[in-house]
């Protein structure tokens, strides 16, 4: 009989000596939240002998953190399941372990009706019980099959270990952060509040802590992340209640630290303070993502989103004001139950008037258990893709426009990876434009003055700026 041979001890060393460590490959689907979620999953699972591998084909365990947002983002998670499955069978026949978990927002919607589409999954964990996945695994070891989508009384934040140290390099210079989660607002299309929970900030002494050490690690640009990030709020020294607009202060304060972003604001939470701070705040990059989702009064107040267009585009001038080469970035639903053409044409005046630099656009997708699946009226799949092409087409021509009106300037450039071509890296633009540029690898993490030259597809070109 062959032995497998990743159950032989290593040559030469005592069986003993050979480390037992697991091996985790984590597949991330969604958001930048989840993102961050399967960092601190895998620093968990580090701190319990896990390492993490790119190569599916090693891994012990495979974890899934998925995202519920619209039926394709579902449909991608089961069929992923449906590959897995086959992979474990033929793991089984070569008597290799292979486990399987779901976490994220599938996980904490759907909790034991995976087990029951899917099988062979071992674990089912939600967004709030992450620090508890080193336990869950050792439950499913012992031959149980667990759902674990309680709203843990602990905060998961206190819970999970920090990343462990690394030597030397920083692993990155640009990290998410996440300051806030869940949501509270409950527009009528939305998942998230079912799937994150109520809206939930962590204290300033937390996020200001792990700021500092991702610094420490290198890290020269933070983005902040919550649901509603700008809705985060704290406690200063002295009892008195703080907004994001604070928190961009006390974290500018960080020596070393040189660029701050947050994601996703909502219009409502975009208080003064805030605003004030884009006009103050060297270090708070002039790009700001605020969904809007429709430039329809009528669709507006049909998903609660609690605005019109007219006091959107009012908060944009405000915004505009206190800092005005700001790139605006939005996010928008077309065929929302009841949205006739005049409402779309609406949609596309409200673009026109604000004029985006990024956009995000989505056919509105039918989210059983949301307020919107019960309304009259759901739009014909056909005019949903039509809409969407004819605001696409918009969206995109104003993203060139953007890009080509920062030819010939000369800006700060945070250089982050190497580029495809040797002696190029990758930078970002003020604007969160990725930047190619001539410079060598031991500059990644400086920033220096480019002049842009060129646009391409999906990227800028540029020389560096004589000083
Ligand atoms: N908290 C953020 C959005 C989080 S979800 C905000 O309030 O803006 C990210 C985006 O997904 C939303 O802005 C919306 O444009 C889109 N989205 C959410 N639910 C959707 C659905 N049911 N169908 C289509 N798009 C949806
Ligand atoms: Fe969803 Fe609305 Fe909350 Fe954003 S604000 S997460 S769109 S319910
Ligand atoms: Fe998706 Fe959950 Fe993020 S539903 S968009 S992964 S909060």
């Amino acid at each position: 009989m062959t032995q497998d041979i990743a159950t032989l001890p290593a040559a030469g060393l005592p069986a003993t000596l050979v480390s037992p460590a697991r091996k985790v490959f984590i597949k991330t689907y969604g958001c930048q939240m989840n993102v961050y979620d399967s960092g601190r999953m895998a620093d968990a699972l580090a701190a319990d002998g896990y390492s993490s591998t790119d190569d599916i084909q090693d891994a012990d365990l495979v974890l899934l953190n998925t995202c519920h947002i619209r039926e394709k983002a579902v449909d991608k998670v089961y069929s992923a399941l449906g590959r897995l499955r086959d992979m474990k069978k033929v793991r089984e026949g070569e008597g290799r372990e292979m486990m399987i978990g779901v976490a994220g927002c599938v996980a904490q919607a759907e909790g034991e009706e995976i087990l029951r589409r899917a099988p062979d999954v071992d674990v089912v964990i939600g967004p709030q019980t992450y620090h508890r996945l080193p336990q869950a695994l050792r439950r499913a070891r012992a031959g149980e099959r667990v759902v674990d989508t309680d709203y843990a009384v602990e905060d998961k934040f206190d819970h999970l270990p920090d990343a462990p140290k690394v030597e030397g390099r920083a692993r990155n210079v640009t990290a998410f952060l996440t300051v806030q989660e869940g949501c509270d607002k409950f527009c009528t299309f939305c998942v998230v509040p079912y799937t994150r929970g109520s809206e939930v900030s962590r204290s300033l002494a937390q996020v200001v802590g792990e700021a500092e050490k991702l610094v420490k690690t290198g890290v020269r640009e933070i983005t902040l992340l919550g649901q509603n990030v700008n809705a985060w709020h704290g406690k200063g020294a002295g009892g008195e209640t703080l907004g994001l607009g604070d928190l961009l202060g006390r974290l500018s304060e960080i020596d070393g630290l040189a660029r701050i972003r947050y994601t996703t604001s909502h219009p409502r939470d975009m208080d003064a303070r805030l605003i004030a701070a884009h006009r103050d705040m060297a270090k708070v990059m002039p790009y700001l993502h605020l969904p809007v989702q429709s430039g329809s009064d009528r669709i507006l107040k049909a998903m609660n989103r609690r605005h019109t267009a007219a006091e959107y585009i009012a908060l944009v001038e405000r915004i505009r004001a206190a800092r005005p080469d700001i790139a605006m970035s939005g996010d928008f639903i077309v065929g929302f139950p009841g949205e006739t053409d005049a409402d779309f044409e609406a949609t596309m005046a409200l673009v026109e008037t604000v004029r985006y630099a990024q956009a995000y656009s989505f056919k509105y997708s039918t989210r059983a258990g949301t307020p919107g699946a019960d309304l009259p009226d759901q739009v014909d799949e056909a005019v949903k893709t039509a809409r969407l092409a004819q605001l696409q087409d918009l969206l995109l021509k104003q993203q060139h426009e953007f890009a080509e009106a920062c030819v010939g300037k000369t800006i700060d450039l945070l250089l982050e990876k190497p580029g495809r071509m040797p002696g190029q890296l990758i930078g970002r633009s003020p604007w969160l434009q990725s930047v190619n540029v001539d410079a060598k690898t031991s500059q990644i993490g400086d920033i220096i003055k480019v002049r842009i030259t060129a646009t391409g597809p999906n990227s800028l070109f540029a020389e560096v700026a004589e000083s």
